[in-house]
This record gives C-alpha cells, structure tokens and sequence, in this order.
C-alpha cells in the first residue's frame, strides 16, 4: 500500500537527528572543556583507523549552511544535543558565555525557518572533568548534571519546547563502563550498574528543574530499544530471550514506568559471580524519582535481537547471524521489528506519546561523476520502517514523530568515519555536502 505523509496526522513532527560530538568539530575553541570523547578518541587504538572528531564535519563553522539544507529537506523539527562542555567553566557551575549564545544563535536560527528544535541534553560529550570527580558513578556528582540542567532551561526556557534528558542510558552505561567501548573506556560491572542508576536518577531530578524553567514543554527520555526474539521454540532459546530483554530493554523502561528493576536478569547476575557489591546504591525513594512523569518516551530503534541459548553456544548473549538483509553495521533489516516494539511498548507501558527520534542505517555509495549518490538501500530501509509506524498508529500507537539519524554522514563513535548514516554526504577533506538519493525521496514525500 503507498505511503502517504497524510496517514501520519497533521501535527506529525518530521525530523532529522545529530549530536554534537558527532558533527561539530572546533573541539579546542571559544574555551570549550575537554569532553570525555576528546581523551577517549585521542588514546591510540580506541576508534577505528585511529580516527578523531576534531574537525568532525565542521559544523561549528558551517551551521548555518546545513541548517539551510534542513530547510530545503522540509521537515519541520530537528533533533541535536548540546555540548555541555561548551556551556560551563571548570568548576562545572559558571557558564561559558561563548557555548551559551552559539546553541541560542541555533535556536533562533531554526524558530525564524519553522523548525522545531528537540534539544538532548546529553548525548554522550560530558566533561572530562566531570568525569575526574567521579561522574555517574558518583551519586553527588548528579548535582553538577542538575546545575547545567538548571543553565540551559533558564537560558533556552522560553525557546524550547521539547526537552530530552539523556539519549541511551543503556549504551552509555553499558559500551562505556562495562566494556569499555566507548568513553570512557571503564570495564567494571559494578561501574556500569551504578551509571545505569545514577543517570535514570538524574533523569528524573530534571524532570521538575526543566519544568520550572520552561513552562509548557515537553520532557523525555530516549531508549535504544531492541526486541528480541528467540531463535526457536526451545524453552532455553525463550529464557535467553527474556534475559536480553531484561537487561536491554526492561532495565531502563521498568523503573521509569513504575516498576522495579527485573529480578530475573538480576538473578541470573547473582548466579554468574557479577553482582558482588549488590545493588546498595538503589536508595529509598529513588524508584519514585526515577518514575517521575514524563510526556513522551523517545525511542531509537535499528534492530532486532534474535537469542540462541547458551546451551548450544557459549557467548554471552549469543545472537544469531541473520539471514536476511543487513546494513553495513552488520544489523538485519527488520521494520516489523519497529511495528511489534510500538504496539508491545504501548500495551506495556502507555506513554502519553512516542517519537522515534532514531532510525536509520549505514550503507557506502560512492559519488558518481555527475556528484549523485543513489543510496538506493536506504531509500528501501527508510520507506519500510515508516510503514511500520504507520501501521502502528493505525493500531492506536500515540507515536506524533519521527527523526531520521542522521542529517549527514558523521563521527560514528568507536567506528570512526568507517560508516556514512546521512541523508547527506559529506566529505570529510572539504566539507563539502552533498545531498543524497534519500535526500531528495524524503523531501518529495514531504511536499
Ligand atoms: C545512538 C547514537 C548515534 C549513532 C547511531 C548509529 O544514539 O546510538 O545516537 O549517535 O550514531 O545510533 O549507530
């Protein structure tokens, strides 16, 4: 059946998605303190290549240039994070002046061209020093996240009406202290337990700040969420599936709706040796905190999971290769997956509303002679996952946006430049942009 823009309802938020680390590059400039990610990129073997984000797409210089390309997209909201590095001084509480007004110019810029900004507070970038006083491990240091809350609202308070909290708890805490992929490159679980719990927390002590701040906006949280399915009808294949789910998906959507953490994936903790220290940093009254209130629950989605037990394979969450189509990240092209996650996610947990404010996929096309780029596969994966979420609403899911990630090519993390996710191309030796096939197939839809 075709897909039509009018399926989706007139307030539908059409958007794209960045984030600061990943397209701003002028890392050293107008005082701006070192994040995490400039330390981490700078440790030789951590990114692929031994890239950096130094210059990144250069989109402190050319902001105004891409912003005219969002414009000539036709969407009408656009996601991006702040650097908070760029907003604050190194006692992590007076504002840098300089970082304040270059987001604000931002905010302007996009009111005056009707687009609505979705601002995240933190997509990974924290200072370094932030870090040095403990970070989220330590439960004072949630303090400094709130003062840096409390500056941005104040600041931005009557611009912004959609405020986002943190963007993926599950990959800061996870990739970042358990394995130590991404910044900081901390491997200890006990670590990675405690980030998981002091950023929900934080989440939900900005809730009241923010509202305070800006009166009639919206607050949320993003979750990468990633269904899993069992390989087979095996009850281990099940148990291995519920497992994942746990420790993926339900440990951040539980507390945050009410409920307490899962006790299965707890469990299965305790068995294998991991959780020495217990769980003592949960405090009295911090599931009430975390459980505060939010207006819309938004969701990055680019896959499934599919589980295999352990019986017959000995990783630790061993996930089947997929038959069928994948992205260059090695991810199965699964819109079905998106469909199911909503309904479930809506049955589940009831959101006031969703937004997908991530979905998309990594793929190489090479510019042709006549400086074309025919991405046809994400074209393919693009139109099918906006039929999932059609397909949704028409089920009753409350979902009011969808943010395709990303814009541009950009700084993939620990991948480096090795994946291109944008609508646009950039060319990382001149900065020159180059609207790709996708580009144009989501403005045609648009108009
Ligand atoms: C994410 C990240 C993005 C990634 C994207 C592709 O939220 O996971 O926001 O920064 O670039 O997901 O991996």
């Amino acid at each position: 059946m075709k897909l039509r823009k009018d399926d989706f309802g007139k307030k539908f938020k059409w958007g794209v998605a960045t984030s600061s680390f990943q397209i701003e590059g002028s890392n050293t400039v107008d005082q701006k303190l070192d994040s995490i990610w400039d330390v981490f990129t700078k440790q030789e073997g951590n990114i692929r290549n031994n890239d950096n984000a130094i210059n990144a797409c250069n989109h402190y210089e050319l902001w105004k240039d891409d912003f005219q390309l969002i414009q000539n997209l036709g969407v009408n909201s656009y996601r991006f994070s702040i650097s908070w590095p760029r907003i604050v001084k190194k006692n992590l509480i007076s504002k840098n002046q300089k970082g304040i007004d270059f987001y604000k110019f931002q905010i302007e810029e996009l009111l005056e061209k009707g687009i609505k900004p979705f601002l995240t507070l933190n997509h990974w970038d924290i200072p370094q020093i932030f870090l040095e006083k403990g970070g989220w491990t330590n439960r004072d240091c949630i303090d400094y996240f709130l003062e840096y809350v409390n500056i941005l609202s104040c600041e931005y308070g009557n611009l912004i009406e959609n405020w986002i909290t943190h963007n993926e708890p599950w990959v800061i805490s996870h990739l970042g202290y358990s394995i130590g992929t991404h910044a900081p490159g901390i491997k200890s679980f006990g670590d990675y337990l405690k980030v998981s719990h002091h950023l929900l927390l934080s989440h939900g002590k900005a809730i009241p700040i923010i509202r305070e701040n800006s009166k009639n906006s919206e607050v949320g949280i993003v979750l990468n969420l990633t269904p899993a399915y069992p390989e087979s009808d095996s009850p281990y294949d099940k148990k291995e599936t519920l497992l994942f789910n746990q420790f993926f998906n339900k440990w951040y959507l539980d507390p945050l709706h009410g409920n307490r953490y899962p006790i299965e994936i707890i469990e299965q903790w305790k068995t294998k040796g991991y959780l020495i220290e217990n769980l003592n940093f949960i405090k009295d009254g911090d599931y009430s905190v975390i459980s505060e209130k939010t207006d819309f629950l938004g969701i990055n989605y680019y896959s499934r999971a599919i589980l295999k037990s352990k019986k017959t394979n000995n990783k630790e969450f061993p996930i089947k290769n997929f038959s069928g189509e994948k992205t260059k990240f090695g991810w199965e092209v699964f819109p079905d997956g998106l469909e199911k996650l909503l309904i479930d996610i809506n049955n589940d947990y009831k959101p006031n509303k969703i937004y997908i404010t991530e979905n998309g996929c990594s793929y190489d096309y090479s510019v042709n002679k006549a400086k074309q780029i025919n991405d046809v596969k994400r074209i393919n994966y693009f139109k099918s996952h906006l039929l999932a979420c059609r397909n949704a609403i028409k089920k009753g899911v409350p979902l009011e946006g969808y943010f395709h990630w990303s814009l541009m090519d950009n700084f993939e993390w620990a991948e480096g430049y090795y994946h291109r996710f944008g609508l646009i191309h950039v060319d990382y030796d001149t900065y020159e942009r180059i609207p790709k096939a996708s580009f144009d197939w989501y403005k045609n839809f648009l108009s």
